[in-house]
C-alpha cells in the first residue's frame, strides 16, 4: 500500500493554513518564521486582515524583546499571502486546518481539500478533540491525514501534539515531525483517542476547578493562586479557561463524556454550561471567570 502512495519528492515547502483565527494566524506566523511559503485562507477578507494584524502585533512583541530582528519579521510577513478561496491550497504540500470545531464542517472541508489538493499533499487538522480517523474517513487519502495540534498562544508554546490516525503513513508522520521542528516546536506523538493526551488531562483539571468554584470552596483568585504557586503552573486553571474559551472547554468535555461512554468523571460542570449559554466565554467575549472589558 505504502509503495502506491504518492510522496512529496521535495519535502514540505508550501503550507496552506485554513482559518485566520487565533490558532490559524499563530500557525501561519510560526510557519512563515521558519521560512515556509504560507497562504492563509479564510471565508472573509476581514478575518484575514485581523489575522495578519495579529501576526504583525505578535512579531513586533518578539522584535521588541530582541528575539528577532525587524528584517526577519518583515521577511516572515512577506512569505504570507492570503486568500478567501480554498482552491488557493491547490499547490500546498501541507495544509493545516484550523477552522471552528464543528465536526460536520471539518468533514466537509476535508472532503473538499481532498479534491482541491495534489494527491501527495498532507492534510493536517489542528483539531483539539475531533477524531482524526473520522476526519480521515471524509477523504480518499486517509494515509495522508494527521493531527497537528498546536497550543495557544502558538508563537509561545513549544508543543505540537502529533496525532496519528489508524491509517496515517509513517512517511507523513516523519514529514510533519520535521516541519514542526523547523517551526521551533517540540512534536510529541500519540494515537487517536478522545481528547488525545493534552485535552484529556487538561480539560478535566479545568472542569474540576470550575466545580470547586461552583461549590463555593474558594474564590477564583484563590483557586488560580493555589495552582500557580503550589504547582508551578504559569497560569491558574480558571484564567487558562478564559484564555482558551469556555465554549471550547465545554465542547471538549462533551467529546470526552461521549467518547468515554458517559463516564461521569468527564461530565461538564453546571457552572461551565451556564456561563457558556450566557455568552460568558472568557477573553474573547470580555467576560469569563475574570473581567476583560
Ligand atoms: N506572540 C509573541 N509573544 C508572546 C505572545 C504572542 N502572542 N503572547 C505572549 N508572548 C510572550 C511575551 O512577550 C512574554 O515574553 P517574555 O517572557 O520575554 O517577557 C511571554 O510570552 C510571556 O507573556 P506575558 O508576560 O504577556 O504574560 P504571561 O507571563 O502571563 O504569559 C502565557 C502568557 C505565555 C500565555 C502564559 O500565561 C502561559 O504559559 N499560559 C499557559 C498557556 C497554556 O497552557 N496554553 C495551552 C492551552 S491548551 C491548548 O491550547 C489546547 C487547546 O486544544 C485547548
Amino acid at each position: 500500500m505504502d509503495n502506491l502512495t504518492p510522496r512529496l519528492s521535495m519535502g514540505i515547502e508550501r503550507i496552506a493554513v485554513l482559518g485566520a483565527g487565533q490558532m490559524g494566524n499563530g500557525i501561519a506566523q510560526v510557519a512563515a518564521c521558519a521560512g515556509y511559503e504560507v497562504v492563509m485562507i479564510d471565508i472573509k477578507q476581514d478575518y484575514l486582515d485581523n489575522g495578519l494584524a495579529a501576526i504583525e502585533n505578535s512579531l513586533s512583541r518578539v522584535v521588541k524583546k530582541e528575539r528577532m530582528i525587524q528584517q526577519d519579521a518583515d521577511k516572515a510577513i512577506s512569505l504570507i499571502s492570503t486568500s478567501t478561496e480554498k482552491t488557493s491550497a491547490a499547490d500546498a504540500d501541507l495544509v493545516v486546518e484550523a477552522i471552528p470545531e464543528i465536526p460536520e464542517l471539518k468533514f466537509s472541508t476535508f472532503g473538499e481539500l481532498d479534491l482541491i489538493c495534489k494527491p501527495e499533499a498532507i492534510l493536517a487538522s489542528n483539531t483539539s478533540s475531533i477524531s482524526i480517523n473520522a476526519i480521515a474517513d471524509a477523504t480518499n487519502r486517509p494515509d495522508r491525514v494527521i493531527g497537528m495540534h498546536f497550543m495557544n498562544p502558538v508563537p509561545v508554546m513549544k508543543l505540537v501534539e502529533i496525532i496519528n490516525g489508524q491509517e496515517t503513513s509513517s512517511e507523513v508522520t516523519e514529514l510533519v515531525v520535521e516541519a514542526s521542528e523547523r517551526m521551533g516546536k517540540v512534536p510529541l506523538a500519540c494515537n487517536d483517542s478522545p481528547g488525545f493526551i493534552s485535552n484529556r488531562i487538561l480539560c478535566p483539571m479545568i472542569n474540576e476547578a470550575i466545580l470547586a468554584l461552583e461549590e463555593g470552596v474558594a474564590e477564583p483568585e484563590a483557586i488560580d493562586g493555589i495552582m500557580k504557586l503550589g504547582m508551578n503552573h504559569p497560569i491558574g486553571p480558571l484564567a487558562l479557561a478564559d484564555l482558551i474559551g469556555l465554549d471550547t472547554i465545554l465542547h471538549i468535555m462533551n467529546v470526552l463524556h461521549e467518547g468515554f461512554e458517559g463516564n461521569p468523571k468527564y461530565a461538564p460542570s453546571d457552572l461551565l454550561k451556564n456561563m457558556v449559554s450566557e455568552g460568558k466565554l472568557g477573553r474573547k467575549s470580555g467576560e469569563g471567570f475574570y473581567n476583560y472589558s
